[in-house]
């Protein structure tokens, strides 16, 4: 039976849905809100008002979509999936109690420990804690500092200086009224991407982004600058690891519940030098740009994949991966990420965005609205990813490299060396 499907969202990691699930044989009609100008030329993008639930269940029923994919995590803190799973519309992507792993550090700190995985020691400071005896306690350089709201990437500090984590501490306490000392977790980072329904899961092929602006992993956080999978730091062992001791206790945790986990949960690890895993964080969507290389990696129909989750029957969708590599590189607006300036031409993309595929490169549009004569205009701070899959992560690079080449944008930036960890 053909499906209409709603991807919510308007990023690269959108695009690449939309660009997966348009591929799959069983789709009729896909939409997008708000979408892009990548997504527009995919799908139909439509502005919706995506607090107000009612009316996006309307929207759902009017245009009889039985499948929504949420891609960023505001809406599911906001319980968009709960009202869409209430009126008998599938939504991909976990009900507001679990949504709160990546709204609230200190739930999922507290889930983590009750299922028993491998996490970093935290301490919760307030009004009149003792910063200094923490800090002494802590004393593993650096000290790790969360303050527990949703604050797009700058709610962490790693510091030496002590006069900054003391800085930090005492404004995030005025701001929230506590904040969370982490211990701190040494080794490589990596992002694994398991689709759960209440019956089963399914890890993804590992990846790995580059959070640092500039190359050589320096400068201020970002969103992510570029992503590789899979990533050779998850060899065999450590991907068996990681899902004995984090995935499979965290999804046993949450079959226990009445509401179970039905969408993709976004493991962010750090690797130690031994191989053992731990988990940095939650996210309870696909990341982004981890999503622009792991969806094209996914020999399935998305649709069905996707709709098993929200019916758990997971567990019956066959689902083979694609052995070669993907890379993405994001060009990004000159004073990304404190202050990208937007509305300046974006010239190059000459015949189209191109299609994810093997041995292919294409763009996913992120940050790029159309202007009035149908030119392209970066429209945020992260403009759009060049993306390629190719036989090996070398090939996929240049191509990567060669596609984004082509593109002008003045003032624009990108790292040089996204997948320098792999070489
Ligand atoms: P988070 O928002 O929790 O993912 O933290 C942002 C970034 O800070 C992570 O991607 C890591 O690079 C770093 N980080 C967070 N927690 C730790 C930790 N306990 N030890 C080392 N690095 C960390
Ligand atoms: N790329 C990191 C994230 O999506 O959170």
């Amino acid at each position: 039976m053909a499906t209409n499907v709603l991807v919510i969202g308007s990023g690269g990691r959108e695009h690449a849905l939309c660009a997966g699930l348009v591929s799959s044989p069983t789709i009729d009609s896909l939409f997008c809100s708000p979408g892009n100008a990548g997504t527009a030329s995919i799908a139909t993008n439509v502005k919706l008002d995506i607090g107000n639930h009612k009316s996006v269940i309307e929207y759902c029923k009017n245009h009889e979509i039985s499948l929504v994919v949420v891609g960023p995590e505001a809406p599911l803190c906001d319980g968009i999936s709960d009202s869409l799973m209430a009126a008998g519309i599938n939504s991909f992507g976990p009900e507001s109690y679990l949504a709160n792993l990546e709204g609230s550090k200190a739930f999922a700190k507290e889930i983590m420990i009750k299922a028993g995985v491998p996490t970093a020691r935290v301490e919760r400071l307030e009004e009149g804690s003792d910063i200094n005896k923490f800090l002494d306690e802590f004393s593993a350089n650096p000290w790790v500092i969360k303050r527990d709201v949703l604050a797009g990437g700058k709610g962490v500090v790693v510091t030496t200086d002590r006069q900054e984590a003391i800085d930090f501490i005492q404004f995030s306490i005025d701001s929230d009224g506590y904040v969370l000392l982490e211990s701190f977790l040494s080794g490589e980072e990596a992002s694994m991407l398991v689709v759960m329904d209440k019956n089963s899961f399914l890890c993804l092929p590992a990846s790995q982004d580059h959070k640092r602006v500039g190359n050589g992993d320096t400068g201020p956080n970002t969103g992510g600058m570029g992503a590789y999978c899979p990533a050779p730091v998850v060899t065999e062992d450590v991907f068996s690891k990681v899902e004995s001791r984090i995935v499979k206790p965290m999804h046993d945790f949450f079959s226990t519940l009445d509401v179970p986990y039905r969408g993709v949960l976004y493991v962010g690890l750090m690797i130690d030098e031994n191989g053992d895993p731990s988990v940095v964080e939650f996210n309870v969507r696909f990341g982004d740009p981890e999503c622009q290389v792991t969806i094209p990696m996914i020999k399935a129909d998305l649709v069905e994949l996707f709709t098993a989750a929200c019916e758990d029957k997971l567990g019956s969708v066959k689902v083979d991966f694609h052995t070669q590599s993907a890379i993405c590189v994001v060009l990004a607006s000159e004073g990304y990420p404190s202050s990208p300036i937007k509305g300046r031409p974006v010239e190059g993309i000459i015949t189209g965005f191109g299609t994810p595929g093997l041995n292919s490169s294409w763009i996913n549009p992120a940050g790029l609205s159309s202007g009035e004569n149908g030119e392209l205009i970066a429209s945020g701070g992260r403009v759009l990813t060049c993306t390629a899959m190719m036989d090996n992560l070398d090939l996929a690079r240049d191509s990567a490299y060669q596609k984004l080449s082509e593109l002008s944008l003045e003032g624009a930036h990108y790292r040089t060396d996204i997948g320098h960890r792999a070489f």
